[in-house]
């Protein structure tokens, strides 16, 4: 594959099945049903061939993996490749058995996912009061040996919370915890107006964040992904498009990033119909924004284009409907004002008010397209 890059990760997007409704979810807006879903031996054949291709580590994602009843025999062959291996869960439904019966199978860590620090806040965001299976999931997790990740995504409703849910992270024996700047995509786009914070809010969140990051820097390692919306340029995401990792979704359409299927102009190949290294080196979805030689202006003449690689291809379609423009966030480019003027309302008085507008929000359901079915 002469001068095309070698991807290192696969995330294994099992299924769309979720006992969860996250109202911030990155899935697309149309969900699969489990009869789309590739069967065992296609997720093994996948897994194979991205191995051949480079691939050194494998997550197990969703919706929630735990629904598949053989992640175990996928965490196998994983195992057999000599693969890492990560399971990205809510929680809900691992047991002591499921998590013992994982780690024999070779699982090597797990990334838990909490929405707030109590029950009631985990039901506003996700639509679900199991937060005692969160926390119950987090002991089983460190029981089986396996380190304890975390992860939350951040916005307008949780912000305010920070101290308190790193605490929860704490008190659960977390050894990571990622603090992730909601990314307006999928769910979270519908859900723009409610859950972009106020600048105010964000300097305050930062602070929290810059003194648990000092005092707890010999227990747990503290990440925070930037809100890019408040950034002036944007985010280099995914290090490039199809340069470092690769998606297969779960009927098994394969993208170069997990947000990409909501891109509806693009046509993206199948593991049923084509092999993985075909899709990764040849396909005209992968070729699309490869590089840079496919930037308009102001990228193509920018200094920063091989820094951030002209932004977000996914962000750009979903602000704009052309995947091939500026990322919006760019203050160069010509559609910043559809990124300022979110930032507007979510500042000026008129806001949307998570306390008082709650019931606008919009809950991920599964919503099956007419495409698929
Ligand atoms: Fe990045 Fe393009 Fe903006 Fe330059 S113009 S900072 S390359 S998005
Ligand atoms: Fe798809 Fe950024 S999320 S390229």
């Amino acid at each position: 594959m002469t001068g095309i890059p070698q991807p290192f990760g696969l995330l294994a997007e099992v299924t769309h099945q979720c006992p969860l409704h996250c109202v911030y979810c990155s899935n697309p807006v149309e969900l699969f049903e489990r009869s789309d879903e590739l069967t065992t031996d296609d997720w093994l054949r996948a897994i194979r061939q991205a191995a051949e291709l480079g691939v050194l580590q494998v997550h197990f994602s969703g919706g929630e993996p735990l629904v598949r009843g053989d992640l175990e025999t996928l965490v196998a062959e994983c195992r057999g490749l000599g693969l890492y291996t990560n399971l990205i869960t809510s929680g809900l439904g691992l047991t002591e058995r499921r998590a013992e019966s994982l780690v024999s199978a070779g699982l090597n860590s797990a990334q838990l996912s909490i929405q707030g620090d109590t029950a009631e806040s985990t039901n506003l965001v996700a639509a679900s009061k199991r937060f005692d299976k969160k926390e119950a999931a987090a002991r089983i997790i460190r029981d089986a040996g396996l380190p304890l990740n975390m992860n939350v995504v951040l916005h307008r409703v949780n912000l305010d919370r920070l101290d308190a849910i790193i605490d929860v992270c704490v008190s659960w024996g977390a050894e990571r915890l990622e603090l992730a700047n909601t990314q307006y995509y999928g769910w979270a786009l519908r859900n723009r107006e409610l859950l972009l914070p106020s600048k105010t809010q964000l300097d305050e969140a930062v602070a929290v964040y810059e003194r648990r990051k000092a005092e707890l820097a010999e227990r747990m390692e503290l990440l925070w992904i930037l809100p890019d919306y408040y950034e002036p340029y944007p985010k280099p995401c995914m290090g490039g498009w199809a340069q470092t990792a690769l998606t297969v979704a779960p009927d098994g359409r394969v993208y170069p990033c997990p947000v990409a299927e909501e891109i509806t102009t693009m046509e993206f190949a199948s593991v049923r119909d084509h092999d993985l290294k075909w899709i990764w080196a040849e396909s005209p979805a992968f070729q699309a924004f490869r590089g840079t030689d496919w930037m308009p202006d102001p990228c193509r003449s920018c200094s920063r284009k091989e820094l951030d690689f002209g932004g977000c291809r996914c962000q750009a379609f979903a602000l704009t409907g052309d995947a091939g423009r500026t990322d919006p966030v760019c203050i160069h480019s010509s559609d910043h004002h559809l990124v300022q003027d979110a930032l507007d309302r979510a500042n000026g008085g008129d806001g949307a008010d998570p306390d008082t507008d709650r019931e606008q929000l919009v809950y991920r359901r599964p919503t099956v397209s007419a495409r698929r079915s």
